[in-house]
């Protein structure tokens, strides 16, 4: 795994049908990129055919969610050894899975942990609204996310975290790098103080309207090891384009 990564996080969107064309249009560029670690976010349905399509390829697999019970009467819910399955990573946390699905801390902390047992490697959100920003309350309210959400784990060293701020989250206004590189910097700080070493090397991505237009400042700064990219992982050209600008920055 390269330090790097570049993640796409596709949502509720496509069919079995269209995820594997969207892979197809993108897939062999995509293998291509060196030093980047590539990973696709598609819906769980089509995970399976998927799998198959990338076997081989450069190109990795991750689940939007999971459940942290190994099975039961959790209706519409997907377990980590599902997800494990056809696939690697998970995203843990997302501010959509928060506010629209009442995720809560105590949630996400359980689901860490499965996925932590499982050998699946966790992708864990965070990010600030609007409002905390405004009133000064950042740093409090990401580092209360991290704190609760890693309460169960012995150590962070299997951990990436994603920075996505929420009112940059699909509303076409990036985070500026100032306030990227400040809210890591302090970030990094927090983490290293609570988890030594560990804190210190865990993977920190961005994402929030990430695009072909920003993927390039955002390579270039040493806080950023990884985009998360939402609405523009949905266009093959566009996806593959800010990955390869974002591996030039970072091999440069
Ligand atoms: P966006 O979404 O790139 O469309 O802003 C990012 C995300 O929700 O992960």
């Amino acid at each position: 795994m390269s330090n790097s990564i570049v993640a796409g996080n596709w949502k509720m969107n496509g069919t079995i049908t269209e995820s594997l064309r969207l892979v197809s249009d993108m897939k062999d560029e995509l293998h291509r990129i060196q030093g980047v670690t590539k990973i696709l976010f598609p819906p769980a349905v089509a995970l399976g055919s998927l799998a198959n399509l990338v076997y081989a390829s450069s190109i990795e697999l991750g689940a939007q969610n999971m459940h942290y019970q190994p099975s039961g009467a959790f209706t519409g819910e997907i377990s980590a050894s599902m997800v494990k399955e056809n696939c690697s990573w998970v995203l843990l946390g997302h501010s959509e899975r928060r506010l629209f699905f009442h995720e809560t801390d105590d949630d996400i902390s359980q689901k860490l942990l499965a996925a932590v047992a499982n050998n699946i490697k966790p992708i864990l959100c965070i990010g600030e609204n609007l409002g905390d920003r405004e009133s000064g309350k950042t740093q409090q309210v990401i580092q209360e996310q991290v704190s609760k959400a890693t309460s169960a784990l012995q150590t962070i060293s299997n951990l990436t975290i994603a920075y996505e701020p929420v009112w940059a989250i699909g509303t076409g206004k990036a985070a500026t790098i100032d306030i990227i590189e400040e809210t890591l910097g302090t970030l990094r700080s927090f983490l290293t103080s609570e988890w030594g070493d560990a804190g210190a090397k865990a993977p920190l991505m961005y994402g929030g309207s990430v695009n072909e237009s920003n993927a390039t400042i955002f390579g270039e700064s040493e806080y950023i090891a990884g985009l998360l990219v939402g609405g523009a992982s949905l266009d093959a050209t566009a996806f593959v384009s800010l990955t390869r600008q974002f591996a030039a920055a970072k091999s440069s």
